[in-house]
This record gives structure tokens, C-alpha cells and sequence, in this order.
């Protein structure tokens, strides 16, 4: 099987993304947006059950994180983004890789999912995830208005489009490709899932670069996700260049 597909101006690669990234050109990335595994059940004492690890089980999660993004930020502009997701759990291993690394986060972005989810008898109900934001020195975001709560309605079971089950909404993908990049941009995601990020970069008019790992969601879902995506209509305003044109102007 395939395992580098081009769909139009997205490029679709399976494989370790701590492998592939270390092909990518330096300083050619506009955004990385991506959402890895939140590493909350990776127990080195073998409980596939339990939710909290010793010590030793955040360093080796937190060295994970590190290893991939550093070629992350490798892989990005000066004037780039990350933006990475994570929960509660995963909020302090998350901190701390990026503290590993002497990457400073810049914001905390909470997604407000509008819904309610299942929680055990000891929890309150969960309603967020976040969206950790870290910029390149040179990264600015244009959007003045642009707050660190996103509403965005999800509900498990009801909202998923396909069978992944850490789907994410296109609606919350675009929002945040729009924040840190602009038209034309190329927008990475090293664990693509069922491929959200793909089909939002197309929506948005963004180039698009997505890894996976595991087979079934790569050519299971990814793969005909973004295909499907990029048969649809871009319903997007003329680009300035094409608006001047029209109008006789010469942007020089
Ligand atoms: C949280 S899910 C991403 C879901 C995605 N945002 C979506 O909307 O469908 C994380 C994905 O990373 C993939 N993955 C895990 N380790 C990986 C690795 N080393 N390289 C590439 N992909 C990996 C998993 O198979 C999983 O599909």
C-alpha cells in the first residue's frame, strides 16, 4: 500500500512521525497543528486500567513529546505556530516537554465543547480540552479580537463524522489554521487520525503536509477523508492578488 499519497495540495505520509518529520525541510512549515495521543494510560506498571502514573512514567511520556517537538519546531518559520491539544491529564507532561525543550507556551487556548461528557463518581463532568499555542520569535497573531476560549459544540457519539475515536471538529481546525496562518500556507499535522486537520487546510485554502501511523485510520479514514474534501467547492473570497487584478491594480 501506498504510504505517500498527494491529494491536490495536500501530501499525506504514513508512518513514525518522529521519523518522517526528520525529512522535512527546516524553516518551511507555516503552522503546526496537531493533536497527539494524551499518553494518560501509558503505565509502566503494565495497569491498562489506570489513568495516573509514578514519576517515571511523565518523564518517558514528557521525553516523547520533546522528541517530536523539537522537529516540530525544527520543521517551522520564524514566524510560525504550534498548536498542540491535550487535556487536563496530559496538561503537565505537555508543559513540562515544552519546558524540556526551552520552548515557551504562549497561551492556553480552552475549547468549550457546548456539551456535557461522562464522568466517573469521584469527577465533575467534563466540558474542555485545550489547545496549548507556542509561537516561533517571529509569530504574531493578526487577529486582535482573538480570545483563549473557543466555543465549538461537540457532543461524543453525535458529533463524530467518522470512526476515530479522538475526532476532533472541523469547525475548531479551521478556527485555529485561520489564527496563525494565511492564505497559501502550509499547515503540518504529524498525527493526522481521521485526517480533520486536511480536510479544514483545504477548506481554508491552505496547503496541508498530515502523518499517521496505523493503517486503518491512514487509508481507512485519512486518505478518502481528504480526497472527499478536496472533490467539494472551495467557497473562498478571492485572493487580493486575483481581487487587484480584476480591479486594474498592480500590487508590484
Ligand atoms: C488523538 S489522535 C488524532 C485525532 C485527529 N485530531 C482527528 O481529528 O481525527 C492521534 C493519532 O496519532 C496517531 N499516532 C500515534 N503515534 C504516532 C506516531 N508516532 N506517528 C504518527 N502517528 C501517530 C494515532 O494512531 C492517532 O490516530
Amino acid at each position: 500500500m501506498e504510504t505517500d499519497v498527494t491529494v491536490g495540495e495536500a501530501r499525506l505520509l504514513q508512518g513514525d512521525c518522529v521519523e518522517l518529520m526528520a525529512e522535512l525541510e527546516p524553516c518551511s512549515v507555516d503552522a503546526v497543528i496537531t493533536d497527539p495521543p494524551y499518553m494518560i494510560g501509558a503505565i509502566s506498571t503494565g495497569d491498562a486500567s489506570a489513568k495516573a502514573g509514578g514519576w517515571a512514567d511523565m518523564e518517558n511520556s514528557a521525553w516523547w513529546y520533546a522528541e517530536w517537538l523539537k522537529l516540530a519546531r525544527r520543521a517551522l518559520k520564524q514566524d510560525g505556530f504550534a498548536c498542540v491539544f491535550g487535556n487536563w491529564r496530559s496538561l503537565p507532561t505537555l508543559l513540562y516537554a515544552f519546558s524540556k525543550i526551552k520552548w515557551q507556551v504562549d497561551s492556553l487556548l480552552i475549547w468549550d465543547k457546548e456539551w456535557i461528557g461522562p464522568a466517573g463518581p469521584r469527577q465533575l463532568r467534563p466540558t474542555y480540552e485545550v489547545v496549548l499555542f507556542a509561537g516561533m520569535p517571529k509569530a504574531k497573531i493578526d487577529d486582535r479580537s482573538a480570545s483563549d476560549v473557543y466555543r465549538c459544540r461537540w457532543m461524543a457519539g453525535n458529533s463524530k463524522t467518522t470512526d476515530h475515536a479522538a475526532e476532533k471538529p472541523v469547525d475548531l481546525m479551521r478556527h485555529l489554521i485561520r489564527l496563525t496562518t494565511k492564505p497559501g500556507g502550509l499547515v503540518l499535522d504529524c498525527f493526522m487520525g481521521s485526517g480533520t486537520t486536511g480536510e479544514a487546510a483545504y477548506l481554508e485554502g491552505r496547503r496541508f503536509i498530515g502523518m499517521e501511523r496505523e493503517t486503518e485510520y491512514f487509508h481507512g479514514i485519512a486518505v478518502p477523508r481528504v480526497r472527499a474534501a478536496a472533490s467539494q467547492p472551495q467557497l473562498l473570497p478571492p485572493a487580493p492578488q486575483a481581487v487587484a487584478e480584476q480591479q486594474g491594480f498592480d500590487l508590484g
